[in-house]
């Protein structure tokens, strides 16, 4: 069997990781969250005291990561994610990044039988010859309400309106920006999980995964 690439692309809170995680152990897949990658760029500006949105620290910063650096858990915060999408918005950024997650997506560690990506670009721009797409949304309001449950879980304090609002500004950011915005792929399957329960997701997501690959 060759190894088997899974796109998995879709805006902030759609239930991606809980998705990627699922299908990985399913489908014996390493994982990888590229949304960390941009995270750890943008909190090492944020440390340095520097402008997310200028391209100098922020290349210098993608330059010097390493993998030790995704583990952080400050990676998590609103902060971080904000600048995130800041510094993700810069193609020298992007370009910086891309072989990392291209090696992870061909050769996968831990003798995977392949690998599932959690972005934005995995499907356009990351692996466009990935087995099989997937595209993950849900109405900004339920996003910032799943968002808003996963910050009040960690006991992180967080007002509902404001997350709302957050999410839009960087649902617009990644948008509209020149390189690699965030759309879904020719060949995605689109799916909206606002009425849909993780179980039911998940189960859309294997049914299309085994008709890809068989
Ligand atoms: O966890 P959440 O969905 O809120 O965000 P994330 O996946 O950790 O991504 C944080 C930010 O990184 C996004 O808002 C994007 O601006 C950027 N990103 C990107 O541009 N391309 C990716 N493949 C992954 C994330």
């Amino acid at each position: 069997m060759t190894n088997l690439i899974v796109a998995v692309d879709g805006p902030a809170a759609a239930g991606k990781g809980e998705l990627t995680r699922r299908l990985a152990r399913h489908f014996n897949l390493a994982r990888l969250d590229t949304g960390l990658l941009y995270r750890a760029v943008g909190w090492a500006v944020l440390q340095a005291n520097g402008d997310p949105a200028d391209e100098g620290v922020a290349l210098a910063k993608a330059k010097a990561l390493t993998a030790a650096d995704l583990e952080n858990p400050d990676l998590r915060s609103e902060a971080a994610g904000s600048a995130a999408s800041k510094v993700a918005a810069i193609p020298a950024v992007r370009t910086q990044l891309i072989d990392f997650q291209r090696d992870f997506a061909k050769n996968p560690p831990g003798g995977a039988a392949g690998a599932v990506l959690d972005g934005r670009d995995i499907g356009t721009v990351i692996c466009p010859d990935a087995n099989a797409k997937l595209f993950i949304t849900a109405t900004a309001e339920i996003r910032a309400e799943r968002r808003l449950k996963e910050l009040q879980a960690k006991g992180v304090e967080a007002i509902g309106s404001a997350v709302l609002r957050d999410m839009m500004e960087r649902d617009a950011r990644d948008a509209q920006r020149s390189v690699a915005p965030l759309e879904p792929a020719k060949d995605a399957f689109v799916l909206d999980t606002s009425d849909l329960d993780a179980d039911a997701v998940f189960a859309a997501a294997v049914d299309f995964i085994s008709r890809k690959v068989t």
